[in-house]
């Protein structure tokens, strides 16, 4: 394969991804924000703000699927005597001198030059503000005295973001602005029920303004040719319906070599109900007040950057590699974290392959994405897991997804994926093991939101299992309900009408035949977990009742789970095995293999071995290991959504990357370190950066949720960037199963799974009250630890136990 064209570079000293051509193959983006305000912005400043929620408090509006691609964000238009530019090179397109865009750790800094101008914007949310900040810093490069003309622009979406994109005989008569100073207050529906306006702000004196997109683009311009701008006339225009925007306009001269920041402010602000207004239809703007002088100068700004910083400075010291591979310890040691962070915010809300209206946050997928996080920030994955768990019903079944804003399960997506339960274990259990806050079991927790129904945490875990045990089919293996882990997996849809969505149409039955083997490795995998908590728990009983479960499912899986060379991948509605040899086509799943050999179940027996061999046999390719194998090549009714797929894309055969780690796990625990590692570098994004830039299509820091397998049309496309589970299982199975450290209940375990050709390697792991520096010395074996020296003393099994204080661990293979 021959070189591709490279659009950028890592630089891990300032953990930043350094673009240098704004020309992607897709907009590349990065995530601003940590709590409550949050931004998507692309390598061209592209991209859109939201309050808590992308679908119901939407602040700036954006256009998916817009032609061109990304077009809308905040822009920056500077005109210099004819030439008008922008630092991120879009909208306007003029060729630059100079571009580069630096996605950071919750921050992005853009800078552009044009006949000797600098600008260069920084753009992040500060710590607990409710705010976007844009930092212009316009600098005179050349010989001679610049009068330059500044438009800022934003275009306001009228909060609902569904809404906004629909209803428009509505929307185009209710938008509404006011202005004051250099502030554009964005103020519609406040007059009736909202308790909300944003504003857009800049701390310098303003010679103009526009509120009004018509006016100020022109009728039949466009943002890369707004009339406002070309003609270097702001038209000070009041919205009153139509499309309300915010530009400001700012005549700037600079002396050669001099320079000037601009700090701009995109803010949300939230008043009482009683303190809406300072007069009949005049906002309160006190907070928006209050918020401005907290970041009106550059020194303040600067400030609130450092601590932006210093956060991330402590997110990331929790966990460091040194390896020596820089491939690896990048991955590991910034951004897979980052991603983890992302995804636990933004679950599969808001990228720029999920629109924000469709999804909220993901009963499995929240529960997935802890996982990666717990170890940053536990307080926040606590409240997680009860705000997860309060979406639960009586009988253990679940809503699929809760709306952030309301923490109340989302009724348009529904319920009854049969594995959903399961997860909750999966996350709670990651939660003990890194903090020792056994507490939460005690919590009282709701279902479905009902004040009064309240049980503890634990009694949701056990109602979890049983909900698995209530609910076995013919083979005594799991129902699968609507779906399992696949949602494309839909036994008991039949449809064929094309206006329904697989995801939501009425099940032709709920309780019939069709069985999964995914469900039934989860169930042992967590399954195992719950024994061992009811053990740690002293519930005797409860742990013996439950690890009879375990060992029945076992045996069904034994039993009636097993191919020959593979693990079947489901029972369909008449009964009828999927995922066999016995099959036309996908005669081999992947799900079941990597849950099945997680849960090791029949290893004794060769069925781990087989399995895992033939994932390498049939499932994987140059980029990964495909879902199913051979592809679907029609769609078949009794199967729904993954045979509607073309073969090769998505669940009908993609790399789906979320389970390459199932499967990488599985091989780790095995022993086989070699396998692990070249089925884990396939998709890790720094070893697909360095080869596949053009191919890949998207960003090269993050994983993304499929790329095109073997059978597509296009094997190696990257879609479905950075809204993924794959972010958290591929930061558990690195930090836990490769490198081998995994937090326990009492302390830390040791078991590392190697390819050969490692290498000496250092963690420094704060867990708890201590911090751990552990030295592995792999020796060329890919398992098995041979000895633990903890401050110079050795250590029976593979447990260091947990100490608060410094430590020094050597650990030798
Ligand atoms: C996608 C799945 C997704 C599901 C639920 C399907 O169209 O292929 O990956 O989980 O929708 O939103
Ligand atoms: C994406 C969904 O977010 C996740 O929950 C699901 O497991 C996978 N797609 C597979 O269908």
């Amino acid at each position: 394969m021959e070189q591709q064209k490279r659009y950028g570079h890592f630089d891990d000293q300032h953990r930043e991804y350094v673009i240098t051509d704004p020309q992607t193959p897709w907009p590349w983006i990065n995530y601003l924000g940590n709590e409550d305000f949050f931004s998507l912005i692309s390598n061209t400043a592209g991209g859109y703000s939201f309050y808590k929620d992308a679908k119901f408090r939407r602040i700036t509006r954006y256009r998916y699927n817009n032609v061109p691609m990304d077009n809308g964000g905040r822009y920056f238009y500077i005109k210099d005597g004819d030439t008008v530019w922008n630092p991120g090179w879009k909208p306007c397109k003029t060729p630059l001198d100079f571009y580069e865009c630096r996605h950071g750790m919750s921050y992005t800094r853009i800078t552009g030059k044009k006949n000797g101008v600098e600008a260069s914007v920084l753009f992040f949310v500060p710590l607990k503000k409710w705010c976007e900040v844009q930092k212009l810093t316009l600098k005179n490069e050349s010989k001679e005295v610049k009068q330059l003309k500044l438009f800022s622009f934003e275009e306001w979406c009228l909060w609902n973001a569904a809404t906004d994109m629909e209803n428009f005989q509505r929307n185009f008569s209710t938008g509404e602005v006011e202005i004051e100073g250099s502030t554009i207050y964005h103020k519609t529906e406040y007059r009736e029920r909202r308790n909300h306006y944003a504003f857009y702000h800049v701390n310098a004196p303003i010679q103009g303004f526009d509120t009004d997109r018509e006016t100020f683009v022109g009728l039949y311009n466009e943002f890369a040719d707004p009339q406002a701008v070309m003609e270097g006339k702001p038209r000070n225009s009041h919205a009153h319906g139509w499309s309300p925007i915010a530009s400001h306009y700012i005549e700037v001269t600079l002396q050669p070599g001099e320079s000037k920041d601009f700090v701009f402010l995109l803010g949300y602000i939230e008043n009482e109900q009683d303190e809406k207004f300072e007069a009949l239809q005049v906002i309160n703007k006190k907070k928006a007040h209050a918020l401005i002088a907290e970041l009106d100068t550059t020194e303040k700004v600067d400030k609130a950057f450092a601590e932006l910083c210093a956060l991330w400075d402590n997110l990331l010291n929790i966990y460091k590699v040194r390896t020596g591979n820089d491939k690896l310890d990048r991955m590991v040691n910034i951004w897979n974290q980052y991603q983890c962070m992302v995804t636990f915010n933004f679950s599969r809300s808001a990228s720029f392959f999920e629109s924000g209206v469709g999804r909220g946050m993901g009963f499995r997928d929240s529960n997935q994405d802890l996982v990666g996080f717990v170890h940053q920030i536990p307080p926040r994955a606590r409240q997680r897991i009860i705000d997860i768990a309060s979406t639960q019903f009586p009988d253990g079944g679940c809503y699929h997804q809760y709306q952030p804003l309301t923490k109340r399960g989302n009724n348009d997506i529904g319920g009854g994926f049969n594995d959903d339960p399961c997860w909750l274990i999966f996350g709670t259990v990651a939660y003990i093991k890194e903090t020792g806050d056994f507490s939460i079991l005690d919590e009282m927790v709701p279902f479905d939101n009902q004040p009064g129904t309240e049980v503890t945490l634990f009694e949701h875990l056990k109602i979890s299992m049983n909900h698995v045990i209530n609910n076995l089919g013919p083979h005594l293996l799991p129902l699968i309900g609507r779906a399992d882990w696949n949602d494309c997996l839909n036994l008991n849809c039949f449809s064929w009408d094309p206006n329904e969505s697989f995801q939501t149409t009425e099940n032709v039955s709920e309780g019939t035949k069709a069985e999964s083997l995914m469900i039934a490795g989860l169930f042992v995998v967590t399954g195992k977990d719950y024994v061992a908590l009811c053990k740690k728990l002293g519930k005797t009983d409860e742990a013996a009742r439950m690890q009879k479960a375990v060992d029945a499912m076992i045996a069904a899986v034994k039993k009636d789970g097993w191919d020959g060379e593979w693990y079947l991948r489901a029972y369909d509605f008449y009964g009828r095995k999927i995922g066999s040899n016995e099959c036309d086509e996908a005669k081999i799943f992947i799900e079941s293999q990597g849950w099945c050999t997680m849960a090791e179940i029949g290893a004794e027996d060769g069925m781990v071995a087989k399995s895992l061999d033939s994932c390498k046999k049939y499932l994987e390719c140059e980029h990964g290991m495909v879902l199913n194998n051979p592809a679907f090549s029609k769609y078949i009714y009794e199967y729904g959504e993954i045979s509607s797929y073309p073969e090769g894309y998505k669940e009908n055969a993609g790399i789906f990357c979320h389970n390459n780690p199932w499967v990488i796990i599985g091989e780790c625990l095995a022993g086989r370190g070699n396998d692990a590692w070249s089925h884990y570098a396939k998709i890790l994004p720094s070893y697909v950066e360095e080869k596949y830039q053009t191919l890949h299509k998207v960003e090269p820091y993050v994983n993304c949720q499929m790329v095109a397998g073997k059978d597509a049309f296009k094997p190696g496309e990257g879609k479905n960037s950075w809204l993924t589970g794959t972010a958290a299982w591929m930061w558990y199975t690195v930090s836990e199963f490769i490198l081998g450290i995994k937090p326990d209940y009492d302390g830390i375990r040791i078991d590392p799974c190697l390819p050969e050709t490692a290498t000496d390697y250092t963690v420094n792991r704060k867990f708890r009250e201590a911090d751990y520096e552990i030295t592995i010395h792999p020796n060329g074996q890919q398992k098995g630890v041979k000895s633990i020296v903890l401050d110079g003393k050795n250590v029976d099994g593979t447990v260091i136990p947990y100490a608060p204080g410094k430590h020094v661990v050597e650990v030798t293979m």
